[in-house]
């Protein structure tokens, strides 16, 4: 079930260093929001405190809130694991299990939730997760073949199998067709169309036509200098930010004067 995201003046840094400064953004359920700008600016750091990924770096911490269809992601009690089955993240690099088969990958989160799940449940959903990833076909006779043996595209696509698997509420991803060619990248790009009918998706890339191609809305991330913290700076409709933005470093960011 797609839910909304309402982040409120949220700080995050990496012990003393304030990395991402006073963020406040709502996102809407059923929408693509993509996250722009120039390296180091903040925008992985600030993705992974949206299922509390960042508090697995060492001296990683927030201040400010983070709203999941209005509960308090970092509320008194909340456990962290349960959060980040509920907001699932994709990665720069396909990460599959490789020695693990194509199956398995699939069920390797949902086995974490039901450690007696059957046969044929499993069977179920790992047709259901692939056909959702539109990698059914080129997959179903391999399914017990190696994860580590599909084609990156693929095993981008089989991540992506296995983090809805799991049936989240949101779906982070951060640049997951950086290291893809350009046909499994536009594979990558119908897919978050289409999952965006039952998904909450935030993007995370440095391609300029993705985020125009992809996103409903678009957040231009900037940073003053090194080691000062990284703002959201303007956050609209994708067409307007890169049409009319407001800010003048949206516009050069956009039009490709820096970063
Ligand atoms: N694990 C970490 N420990 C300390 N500082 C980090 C760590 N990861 C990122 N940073 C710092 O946080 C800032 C934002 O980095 P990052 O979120 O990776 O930016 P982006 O994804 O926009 O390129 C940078 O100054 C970076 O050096
Ligand atoms: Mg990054």
């Amino acid at each position: 079930m797609s839910k909304s995201i309402e982040v409120q003046d949220l700080n995050v840094y990496y012990s003393d260093f304030l990395a991402v400064e006073g963020v406040s953004i709502d996102i809407e359920p059923r929408s693509v929001t993509a996250f722009i700008g120039p390296s180091g600016c903040g925008k992985s750091t600030f993705l992974r405190t949206l299922n509390r990924m960042h508090e697995v770096i060492p001296g990683g911490h927030v201040k400010g809130r983070v709203l999941i269809d209005g509960d308090d992601l970092y509320g008194p009690g909340v456990d962290p694991v349960l959060v980040r089955r509920h907001v699932g993240m994709v990665f720069q690099r396909p990460n599959p299990f490789p020695t693990m088969s194509i199956r398995e990958n699939v069920l390797a989160g949902a086995r974490l939730n039901n450690k007696r799940l059957s046969k044929g449940d499993g069977d179920a959903l790992v047709e259901k997760s692939l056909q959702g990833a539109n990698l059914w076909n080129e997959v179903k006779d391999r399914l017990d073949k190696p994860g580590g043996g599909l084609s990156g595209g693929q095993q981008q696509r089989l991540c992506i199998a296995r983090a809805i698997a799991v049936s989240p509420d949101v779906l982070l991803m951060d640049e997951p067709c950086s290291a893809l060619d350009p046909i499994s990248t536009f594979a990558i790009e119908e897919l978050i169309s289409e999952l965006k009918n039952e998904y909450t998706i935030v993007i995370v890339t440095h391609n300029m036509q993705q985020a125009s191609r992809v996103s409903d809305k678009t957040a231009f991330f900037n940073i003053a200098g090194t080691g000062k913290p990284g703002k959201l700076i303007e956050y609209n409709d994708t067409s307007t930010i890169f049409t009319a933005p407001t800010v003048q470093a949206t516009e050069d960011y956009v039009s490709g004067r820096f970063g």
